[in-house]
This record gives structure tokens, C-alpha cells and sequence, in this order.
């Protein structure tokens, strides 16, 4: 009886996920974390919590979320068609600090506002997707990884 029970409540927070993740297609509807921002870079972690370079590397490559192929050369060999919009990205552990790194995915119009950038981290962009509007494309915890995961190429 009690198996039952559990089961039901599973199968329908299963459900919610499914139907709230049709609605929200990728994009966060968590309450936003606030972050300073010092010298144009983020030196506090968004979450608090250190990011992870594996998960960064999926969310990076991933066409609904960081989509960042579609504009940057990545050493990511098992994907084609690396978009040129942007520079390639295979010495940014190098060439950017951590904070710097945070900086550019939460807002990179903090350095030029018409960049073609996404800023990952922003809410009340213009001309967003209507999926968009009031919702940041990454999670903090998203960005966290990403940057982490930019960290490793060096
Ligand atoms: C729509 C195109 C586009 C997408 C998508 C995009 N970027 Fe960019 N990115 C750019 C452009 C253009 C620049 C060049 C600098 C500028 O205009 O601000 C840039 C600059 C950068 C830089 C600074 C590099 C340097 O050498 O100056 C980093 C780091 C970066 N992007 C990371 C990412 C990551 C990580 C993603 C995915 C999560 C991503 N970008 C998605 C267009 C894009």
C-alpha cells in the first residue's frame, strides 16, 4: 500500500518534470542569485559551489543550452561544424582568469555591448525568445560548470 502510494507520487513528479520541462525548453526558472561584479569579473563563485568541467563540457556542447559551437572552434573532435563568428576557444584556461571567465558567460555586453555573445546569466535581454523572457539561458550552477570546464583548455 505504502509502495503504492510512493509510486503514484513519483509518476506524477515525473510528469511535472516532463511537462515543465516542455514548457521551459532548457531555460531556468529559478530565482536569480545575486553576484558583484569588481573590475568587469565575477570573482565569487554564482553558487557558491565549484563548478564541474565535465558537466561544463555538455552544457557547452549541448545546441539548447550553451550552443557555443554554433559560434567558437572548441576541441570538441566528435562535433562537426564549428561555427567562426566567434574566436576559438582552445586556450582560454591561459588566456582568462576564473573571474574574467564568469564574466563573459553572465554578460559579455559588460565589454561590448553589440557583441553577438549570448549573455548566458542576464534576464530582461531585448529580442529574446519568448521562452526566454523573465529566465536566464543558463542556471547559475551552469554557468559555474561551463567556466569550469573553460578552466581545463589550456
Ligand atoms: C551567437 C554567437 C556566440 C555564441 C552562441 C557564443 N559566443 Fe562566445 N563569443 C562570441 C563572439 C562574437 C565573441 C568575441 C568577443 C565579443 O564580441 O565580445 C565571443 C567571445 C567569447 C569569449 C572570449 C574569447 C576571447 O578570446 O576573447 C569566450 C571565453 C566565449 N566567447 C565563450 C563562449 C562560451 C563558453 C559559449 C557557450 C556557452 C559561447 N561563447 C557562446 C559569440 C558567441
Amino acid at each position: 500500500m505504502k509502495n503504492k502510494k510512493l509510486l503514484a507520487k513519483l509518476s506524477a513528479a515525473a510528469f511535472g518534470v516532463a511537462v515543465a520541462g516542455a514548457i521551459s525548453f532548457g531555460a531556468q526558472a529559478e530565482e536569480m542569485v545575486s553576484f558583484e561584479i569588481v573590475d568587469e569579473t565575477i570573482p565569487q563563485s554564482l553558487t557558491g559551489k565549484a563548478g564541474d568541467p565535465v558537466a561544463g563540457r555538455k552544457t557547452a556542447i549541448n545546441r539548447k543550452k550553451g550552443n557555443c559551437l554554433a559560434c567558437h572552434v572548441m576541441p570538441i573532435p566528435e562535433q562537426q561544424f564549428h561555427g567562426l563568428i566567434g574566436p576559438t576557444l582552445d586556450d582560454t584556461g591561459d588566456r582568462f582568469t576564473e573571474a574574467e571567465l564568469r564574466m563573459r558567460m553572465v554578460d559579455s555586453k559588460v565589454f561590448d555591448e553589440s557583441t553577438m555573445m549570448p549573455s548566458f546569466y542576464k534576464t530582461g535581454q531585448h529580442m529574446v525568445l519568448k521562452k526566454f523572457v523573465g529566465k536566464t539561458i543558463l542556471s547559475a550552477q551552469e554557468v559555474e560548470d561551463v567556466v569550469a570546464y573553460l578552466m581545463t583548455l589550456k
